[in-house]
Order: C-alpha cells, then sequence, then structure tokens
C-alpha cells in the first residue's frame, strides 16, 4: 500500500508537492482552506500559470492519488497519514517579519487531529528557529505527539514541477530520528547520487534565507558592474562571458537586468535583515542589496524621462509584465514599479504579457496610464518606445526587420540585453541595453 502523504496549503509549494508526490506513487491529501481555489484545483484547474502542473494534477486525480480537503481534521481522519508537509504562506508583517499564525494553526489542528505520532515537515519559508519554537508549541499541548522538521523548497517558478521532480539536492532539518523517517520520502526524486543533507533545523531555515540572499547577491552584483560597465563603455555582455568561464564563479544568476523580482528573493532578504536586527547582527550586505535592487528597476527611467520630456505624449510599449518568464506573477515585479514611477509622471503604456495581463491588472494602481493589447504588434504600434521587461522568447525573437513594419518609435530599451544592439543600431534605432552602450 502507498504510504500517505497531507500537504496543507495548496498555494504554489503546496500544489505543486502535493502533485508531484502524487506522480511519485504517493496518497496525497491536500488540504486548501479557500473555498474558491479548493473548487477550482479539485476540477484540475490551477489558480495560477505553471508549466506542466495542471498535467499533473489531473493524473493524480484520475489515478486516485490525491483527494482533496477543506480542513486537517477530515483530511488527518480520512487518510491517517503520518506525514504532514506544512506549505502555508507567511506573508510579510508591515515591519517586514514573516506572520506565522498560518503555520502555527496548521501545526495546532495537527497536534489536536491526529490521532498518532505524526511529522509535521516545515515548507513554508520561516525565521529561523521557527521549528524549534513550534516544537514546544506541540509538546505543550501533547509531549511527543507530533515531531517538528524543516524541509525548505528551493523550486522556481516556471521550472517548478521539475525542480520538485529532480531536485539538486534535498534539505532535512530536525532530530536525527525524524530526519531519517523523513529523508526517505524523497529517496525516489534524488538521481545520480544528488544529496540528501540531514540536518539540524536552524540550519536548514538558516540556509533556506542563505541560498536566496546568495542568488540575489550574484544578481545585484552582475547588475552593478552593469552600471560601471555603461558608464565606461564597456559591454556587459562580454563581462559576462569572462566571469562565467570561471568555474570559481560559475554561471548561473549572473545575467544583468532589470533586478530581481518575484515573492521570494525580494521578501527573504526583508526577513534576513529582520532577523539579523533581532539578533544584532549587522545586516548592511543584505540592506544594500535590498536598496540597490529596487533602484535597479528603474534604471531605465531617467534616460526615457530625457528622451521623452512630454510626458503625456509619450506612449511606451511595454513587453512583459510578470517577473520573470514562464509565469503570471506579477509580485516584485519591475513592470509594477516602471509603470508606479512613469505613470504619476503622465507617461501612458501600452502592456502586452502572454500569461501575465491579468495578475497585472489586479495589482497596478487604478489610475495608471495603461491600455491592455492582445499581442505585442499591437502594443507597438502606436508607441514611441519599446520598453522590454521579461525575456519571454516570443520577445527575444522579435528583429530590427519585424519593428520597420509594425513599430512607429526608434527608441528601444532592452531591460534584459535579448537583443542585438549592432543589428538595431544598423537598421536605425537608438538602443539601450543594461550595462551596454
Ligand atoms: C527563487 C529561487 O531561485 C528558488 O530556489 C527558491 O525556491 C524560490 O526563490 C523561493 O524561495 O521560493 P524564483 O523566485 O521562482 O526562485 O525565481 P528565480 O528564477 O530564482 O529568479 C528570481 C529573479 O532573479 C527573477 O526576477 C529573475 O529575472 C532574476 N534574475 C535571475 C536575474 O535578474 N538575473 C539572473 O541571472 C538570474
Amino acid at each position: 500500500m502507498s504510504q500517505k502523504i497531507i500537504v496543507v496549503g495548496a498555494g504554489y509549494v503546496g500544489l505543486v508537492a502535493g502533485a508531484c508526490f502524487g506522480s511519485a506513487g504517493f496518497t496525497v491529501g491536500i488540504v486548501e482552506t479557500n473555498p474558491d481555489k479548493l473548487r477550482s484545483i479539485k476540477d484540475s484547474n490551477v489558480p495560477f500559470y505553471e508549466p506542466g502542473l495542471s498535467d499533473l494534477l489531473k493524473e493524480g486525480i484520475a489515478k486516485k492519488r490525491l483527494s482533496f480537503y477543506s480542513n486537517q481534521k477530515d483530511a488527518l481522519e480520512s487518510l491517517n497519514a503520518q506525514f504532514i508537509f506544512c506549505a502555508v504562506g507567511t506573508p510579510e508583517s508591515p515591519d517586514g517579519s514573516a506572520n506565522l499564525s498560518y503555520v502555527e494553526a496548521a501545526l495546532k489542528d495537527c497536534v489536536l487531529n491526529s490521532k498518532n505520532h505524526v511529522y509535521f515537515i516545515i515548507k513554508s519559508t520561516v525565521p529561523v528557529g521557527t521549528s524549534q519554537k513550534l516544537q514546544k508549541m506541540a509538546d505543550n499541548i501533547t509531549p511527543g505527539k507530533v515531531s517538528v522538521l524543516n524541509n525548505p523548497e528551493f523550486l522556481k517558478e516556471g521550472t517548478a514541477v521539475s525542480d520538485f521532480l529532480r531536485p539538486e539536492r534535498v534539505v532535512i532539518g530536525g532530530s536525527p530520528e525524524a530526519v531519517e523517517k523523513v529523508g526517505a520520502i524523497y529517496e525516489s526524486f534524488l538521481l545520480n547520487q544528488k544529496p540528501l543533507i540531514k540536518i539540524d533545523s536552524v540550519s536548514a531555515e538558516l540556509a533556506k534565507l542563505g541560498a536566496n540572499l546568495m542568488l540575489a547577491s550574484r544578481v545585484s552584483v552582475v547588475n552593478q558592474i552593469a552600471r560601471l560597465s555603461s558608464a565606461t563603455g564597456a559591454d556587459i555582455r562580454s563581462i559576462e562571458k569572462v566571469l562565467q568561464s570561471d568555474s570559481r564563479i560559475g554561471s548561473k544568476y549572473l545575467y544583468a537586468g532589470l533586478g530581481f523580482g518575484g515573492s521570494c528573493f525580494p521578501k527573504d532578504i526583508k526577513n534576513f535583515i529582520d532577523l539579523c536586527k533581532k539578533q544584532g547582527v549587522d545586516a548592511s550586505v543584505a540592506e544594500a542589496i535590498d536598496t540597490f535592487n529596487d533602484e535597479q528597476k528603474l534604471i531605465f527611467v531617467n534616460q526615457i524621462i530625457k528622451d521623452f520630456p512630454k510626458a503625456s505624449s509619450t506612449r511606451i510599449a511595454l513587453l512583459g509584465l510578470a517577473f520573470k518568464p514562464e509565469t503570471d506573477d506579477v509580485r516584485e515585479s519591475p513592470a509594477l514599479a516602471i509603470v508606479e514611477k512613469l505613470s504619476a509622471l503622465g507617461y501612458r503604456f501600452n502592456a502586452y504579457d502572454p500569461k501575465a495581463m491579468e495578475t497585472f491588472k489586479a495589482s497596478v494602481k487604478k489610475e495608471s496610464n495603461v491600455r491592455y493589447c492582445s499581442c505585442s504588434e499591437e502594443a507597438l504600434k502606436d508607441a514611441d518606445a519599446l520598453l522590454l521587461v521579461t525575456e519571454w522568447q516570443e520577445f527575444q525573437r522579435i528583429k530590427a526587420e519585424d519593428l520597420k513594419t509594425c513599430f512607429k518609435g526608434k527608441h528601444v530599451y532592452d531591460g534584459k540585453n535579448v537583443y542585438s544592439a549592432t543589428a538595431l543600431k544598423d537598421a536605425g534605432y537608438i538602443y539601450y541595453g543594461v550595462g551596454r552602450s
């Protein structure tokens, strides 16, 4: 008989984890308290865009490996599962700290409703020390009933399913006995000697924040070099090649652009800073990355104002709204920051994104001067400038000869360095890249 797992929270991480555990042969109960979301996922409708997830959900439902519940009590009664993965949200509080109320509520539900001893495995990104705090909380209600562990998730939006099914490593933090038990779940996911890293829960929690800070720092460092590259007449694309060919540096997260966005890097950096402050640790490196990245999103703004001093008669074709390709997530997207800043000055936008139009509409200020278009050609038609924010493949394929037929303007602001500066300049366009002259 297949092993049973409950996943609490059908957000990004929870739904991917649940569907992937199902596809690996586990019997999985997914708990979601939001009735609309629950209804939608029961019908295999994923409430966000993530390649491959909907098919996996359909398959899991058809094979009767996935079942859905509106509360943990019902899931525990029905499945009597031993492993409870907690993937509920930890939204940012106004002071930058993570709000743990959903995680705590999930733990209490688990202690009060499980019949036997269970493993409560935290996948949500939580502040350092949370697992230990929650272990105490559980033991205060019923000693020894629940073992709390931390199992940080490293999947990326856009490639979440393959990241989960074939992780580079799995990290489990907790007591040695509990870590052994939970680690066994992941054996079939780890191919080619990819490591299962068994550590204490505090280290697991800090490793998650540390990994995101490290990746974000690489993005900020390459963007820092890009700023100097623009100023000195160097080309960041050439510099990237030099850096990436050094095996000590490595090739990933070294592309200059409009800074990082998404729900993870920005939030985790703020979390990291908050924790440093609480521990009396200097956070200046993390603080600099945070501030620098906010500025990076707006790197073209001054140039646009200089090139087009008459704001109200300037229309900008905004290609890409999502914080990166293959997602409809616009949280902390550079597009939001740019529209907010330039709209307030009177600039107008023709916006298009293959997947993120609705999420953008819901997130941008109502009074922003944005007209939504059905394709890039429509966005470009009456625009004075092209501003590429997200490197969707369909935008990367736009060539100078295509622009000749559908674009009224002359200015191209390439926020992801995807276009050939030479080809555009030769065709008479005024080209700006990030860190390219
Ligand atoms: C990130 C981490 O990569 C995951 O390992 C982690 O699990 C996740 O956060 C999380 O904590 O949940 P994600 O936010 O989906 O994943 O996005 P990434 O693909 O890492 O990109 C983050 C941002 O950095 C994007 O805005 C991207 O455009 C930007 N980026 C990335 C660059 O500007 N340059 C690069 O070279 C790489």
